[in-house]
């Protein structure tokens, strides 16, 4: 919990910006200049646009996060959260206070934009300031890939560190399952390689655990060849909704789940004419068109398809299109057992309660559904484990997130409230058909929602562990008071 609040009336991180901006000169910046306005406007979402931190800091390479994090760590000690500060790579976390600050310095991470390949290929360097579609437009010209995000302006650091969901998923499991090294700023600025050999207990932690170890400055992935492959958007009518509940539960439940195989089943709301329409995104990461595995989905009648044969860069960029930046957003998550009727369920009950946010100003509203099968849970075990509390023995899951956009703030409150008591419904009625699971996809989670808690017992234990081991004064849970700490 942030104790910035309720010390305002002292110097709101003004003397640790000062320091900084001795240490870092012209990396320091403040309100109403040309950098700071730039870090702002660069945020996914409105709300985190409107929250001014006393001075960002744009650190241009790892020594200056170092810098940064010593001065930081020292400053609070002296002054007890004065020297508050925030951590920030792509900024799309949609809420206040994930990656910004009122009143306290953001780091912001933008130009650690490096995309290394090593020599023989087999794995990339990528700096956490990368969007997705700079790192996979680099690599297609190389014929490799990397697990990574699927909408082109994503960041690389709080997608991997929330664990990452890819094309590649079903084949190599989350993102952060082929990280074989972070490099990493601890508190007091000391900064280390972790791998699976160097710090065992910190490299599993970092799988899941977002900002609560430390500023990653580096993630080394596993790479792996990767040429065109077949995907876009099919559009059906709502009338498929049943047959498209039936074909995802049968997809998703396939012993034989083809691994080349990515899915996003989305219902979208049209608020003018009080309807709903389909939309799948379809990837199949082999140069192969209409596979079988989809033949439960392509048989269906469209109304539109993008289908082809492109590039990773492509499609994260057609995805792009769907997902526009400069607007109130809010993302909520739920975890649930294979099931067409939960999604059936699912559908009808949000159905019946979008009806009173039809009047919202601006009101963009959609249920995504993610298969989240054995093939992925499974893949961790084999590359030394995360944090996510996810394994086979979960059985095959779907994830649900609900997207919803909005244009003031005076609404702000009505969408929230409508949103919990949507997902409250759901977790009964997921209980009542034994198919509710306690994951929650941190990086799809609402601020009200406790995805860390939702790892398990044993996980945060081990994470809790880790951290005082790391961070025994707690910066990283005190003095970086946004986004899910150990302790929520
Ligand atoms: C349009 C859109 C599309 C998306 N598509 C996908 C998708 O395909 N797959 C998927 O899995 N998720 C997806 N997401 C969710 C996405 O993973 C999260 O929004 C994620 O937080 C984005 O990472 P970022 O670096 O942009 O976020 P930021 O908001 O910058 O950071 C998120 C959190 O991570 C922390 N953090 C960031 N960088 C570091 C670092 N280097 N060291 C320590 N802590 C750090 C921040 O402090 C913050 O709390 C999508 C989100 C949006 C808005
Ligand atoms: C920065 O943004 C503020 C608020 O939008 C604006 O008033 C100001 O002119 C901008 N300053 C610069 C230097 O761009
Ligand atoms: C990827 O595909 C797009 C669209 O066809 C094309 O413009 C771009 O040059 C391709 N990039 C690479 C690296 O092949
Ligand atoms: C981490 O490893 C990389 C690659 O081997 C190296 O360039 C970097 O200097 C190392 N960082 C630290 C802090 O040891
Ligand atoms: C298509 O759906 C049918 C009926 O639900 C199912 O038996 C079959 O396995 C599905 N095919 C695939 C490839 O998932
Ligand atoms: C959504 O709910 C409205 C109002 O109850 C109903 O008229 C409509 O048929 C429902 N839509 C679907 C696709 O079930």
């Amino acid at each position: 919990m942030s104790t910035s609040a309720a010390t305002t009336y002292l110097n709101q991180g003004k003397t640790c910006c000062a320091a900084l901006k001795l240490v870092l000169p012209g990396k320091v910046s403040y309100p109403d200049s040309t950098p700071y306005n730039l870090s702002l406007t660069s945020y996914w979402s409105v709300q985190e646009e409107n929250v001014h931190p006393t001075c960002v800091v744009s650190a241009t390479n790892t020594l200056d996060v170092a810098l940064s994090v010593f001065l930081l760590t020292i400053g609070g000690q002296v002054f007890p959260g004065q020297c508050d500060f925030a951590v920030r790579s792509g900024g799309h976390t949609p809420f206040v206070g994930a990656a910004n600050i009122q009143q306290g310095i953001t780091i912001d991470l933008s130009a650690l934009n490096q995309v290394t390949p090593s020599k023989d290929l087999s794995t990339v360097t990528v700096g956490p300031g990368n969007r997705w579609s700079q790192v996979y437009s680099k690599l297609d010209a190389l014929g490799i890939a990397v697990g990574g995000g699927r909408v082109a302006i994503v960041g690389v650091g709080g997608l991997t560190l929330g664990g990452g969901v890819s094309f590649f998923s079903p084949r190599y499991g989350f993102v952060c399952d082929s990280i074989v090294r972070f490099e990493v700023v601890l508190a007091a600025g000391l900064t280390v390689n972790v791998t699976k050999s160097s710090y065992p207990d910190l490299w599993v932690a970092l799988k899941g655990g977002s900002n609560n170890f430390g500023v990653v400055t580096a993630f080394e992935s596993t790479a792996f060849k990767q040429g065109k492959f077949w995907g876009g958007f099919i559009g059906n009518d709502i009338s498929t909704k049943d047959a498209q509940f039936a074909a995802f539960e049968a997809l998703n439940g396939n012993p034989n789940y083809d691994e080349y195989a990515a899915l996003i089943n989305s219902y979208v709301y049209t608020p003018a004419t009080n309807t709903w329409y389909i939309a799948n995104n379809i990837e199949y990461t082999k140069a192969q068109a209409n596979p079988p595995f989809f033949a439960n989905f392509t048989s269906l009648p469209q109304t539109f398809s993008t289908m082809r044969i492109s590039n990773l860069t492509d499609f994260t960029i057609e995805l792009a299109a769907s997902n526009p930046d400069g607007r109130r957003q809010l993302f909520v998550t739920g975890t649930y057992g294979n099931s067409a009727r939960m999604m059936s369920n699912i559908f009808d009950i949000a159905n019946s309660t979008v009806q009173a946010l039809r009047d919202v100003p601006g009101i963009a509203y959609s249920l995504s559904f993610q298969p989240v099968p054995t093939v992925i849970t499974s893949k961790a075990a084999a590359r030394g484990g995360n944090s996510l509390g996810l394994s086979a023995a979960d059985g095959n899951l779907f994830n649900l997130l609900l997207t919803v956009s909005w244009d003031t703030e005076a609404d702000d409150a009505l969408i929230n409230t409508q949103a919990k008591a949507l997902f409250d419904q759901f977790a009964t009625v997921s209980k009542q058909l034994g198919l509710f699971n306690e994951y929650l996809y941190l990086n799809y989670a609402a601020p009200w929602q406790k995805p860390i808690a939702g790892y398990g017992a044993a996980s945060v234990a081990n994470l809790k562990a880790v951290s005082k081991k790391y961070d025994p004064k707690g910066v990283f849970q005190v003095q970086v008071p946004g986004g899910f700490k150990l302790s929520d």
